[in-house]
């Protein structure tokens, strides 16, 4: 009896260290020292439990936010590159940020930066939320250094998945040099008037897919910047907003590309725009190969527009001459309704736009006194079942 007793014992001590070992690949922030009653400052708690998960040669590290609690984090990198293939951030509870009285390091305008870090992945159904109403009064939203909730800088394969982010001080989300990216299923919102808080912001980036996803807020919900290409949006519910943007691109004269973009199956309700390419005079460069395809509009106020006037007067002189060229861009299957008569403006340079083309494009204005029209200078094209009709393009049938 007595061995029976002590062979079990040892049986259950041996499974029982195999089991700590396979979970050992989870860095607990709680397990260095956070508190997470959303008061104390939970940052260096949350930094060594990266740095351990970060230097952990296990194959599936995973840093743990448990849910239930609320992290309190000053502004804080993460940094790679990390000793195995690839690493979890498990987001179960709630990720705060100071409000601006509290926001430590004068000057710092980046909330959570995540650096350098391959085959990350970002999971869970907790939130960051960014306590930005502090930054949005007027004094401060034109003084202040308003800081960008979430920075993803180099990190190839990026997946984001179920998270939530609510009110940033500004942009939620920046999407900088990294190639490779899936994010889907997020949710993001801030207030309609809240300044310059876009979704997603990408930059620099290849093979990003946006699916399935909210993002709701009082700028842009997905801004394709310079040196973007292979970008894919697919599935995202938009509104209040800015729509869906390309650019602004060559803002103070410089030089961007953008191609290759491809967004489908998306619902935009009461944007102040739908799907819009936006450039500034006196920059040079180009956007081209952008398909915008089943897009259904609701009340808003510009659904298709190409704008290529963001006017910058020092630049427009020094650069004369030089133009951002918009190429390749199709229409197909638009339909909804206009907030007001402008349903369709293409506002090109003297560059012209070349090959724009709409097919199955039906955009009625949401009250039923105004007949939707539009608006356009420098393009070239063709349309096919397109109301209101475009008159610079020719029709095909
Ligand atoms: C998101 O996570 C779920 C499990 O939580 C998984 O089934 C799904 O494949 C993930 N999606 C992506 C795009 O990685
Ligand atoms: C245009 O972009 C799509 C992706 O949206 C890509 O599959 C296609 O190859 C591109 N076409 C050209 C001519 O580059
Ligand atoms: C455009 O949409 C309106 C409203 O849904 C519909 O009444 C109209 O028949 C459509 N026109 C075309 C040409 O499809």
């Amino acid at each position: 009896m007595k061995l029976l007793v002590s062979f079990v014992f040892l049986f259950s001590t041996a499974v029982l260290s195999s089991l700590t070992e396979s979970t050992s690949s989870y860095f607990n922030v709680l397990d260095y020292g956070a508190n997470g009653n959303g008061k104390k400052d939970d940052s260096e708690a949350f930094l060594k439990a990266w740095n351990d998960a970060c230097a952990s040669t296990e194959d599936n590290p995973t840093l743990r936010v448990p849910f239930g609690k609320t992290f309190l984090l000053n502004p804080l990198k993460f940094q790679g590159p990390c000793k195995s293939e690839r690493i979890n951030f498990d987001l179960g509870g709630i990720v705060m940020a100071p409000s601006k009285d509290e926001w430590s390091n004068d000057g710092v305008d980046k909330w959570i930066q995540f650096y350098d870090i391959d085959s990350l992945t970002v999971k869970g159904d907790g939130r960051f939320d960014g306590q930005g109403s502090s930054w949005w009064d007027k004094d401060c939203h034109k003084h202040c250094k308003r800081p960008t909730a979430l920075f993803f800088h180099n990190c190839n394969g990026l997946h984001l998945n179920k998270t939530k982010h609510v009110n940033s001080g500004r942009n939620h989300m920046s999407i900088n040099n990294c190639n490779d990216v899936i994010i889907s299923d997020i949710h993001i919102t801030a207030p309609d008037e809240s300044p310059n808080t876009d979704g997603i912001d990408i930059s620099g980036s290849k093979n990003v897919r946006i699916q399935d996803s909210f993002i709701g807020t009082g700028d842009d919900c997905v801004a394709i910047n310079d040196g973007s290409s292979n970008i894919d949006i697919i599935g995202l519910t938009c509104g209040p907003g800015h729509g869906i943007s390309i650019g602004s691109l060559g803002k103070d004269g410089d030089y961007n590309v953008v191609e290759n973009v491809y967004v489908s199956d998306c619902i935009l309700q009461d944007t102040q725009n739908g799907v819009r390419i936006k450039t500034w005079e006196g920059g040079y460069g180009y956007a081209k190969n952008i398909t915008f395809e089943k897009i259904t509009l609701e009340n808003v106020k510009n659904p298709i527009i190409i704008d290529q006037h963001y006017t910058a007067y020092a630049y427009r002189r020094k650069n004369k001459g030089r133009e951002i060229k918009v190429s390749d861009v199709t229409y197909r299957d638009v339909h909804g309704t206009s907030a007001n008569e402008k349903a369709i403006t293409l506002d090109c340079s003297r560059a012209r736009c070349t090959n724009i083309i709409m097919e199955e494009v039906n955009i009625t204005t949401s009250s039923s006194n105004e007949e939707a029209k539009s608006f356009c200078q420098n393009a070239d094209g063709k349309s096919t079942s397109t109301v209101p009709p475009v008159p610079c393009l020719s029709k095909s049938h």
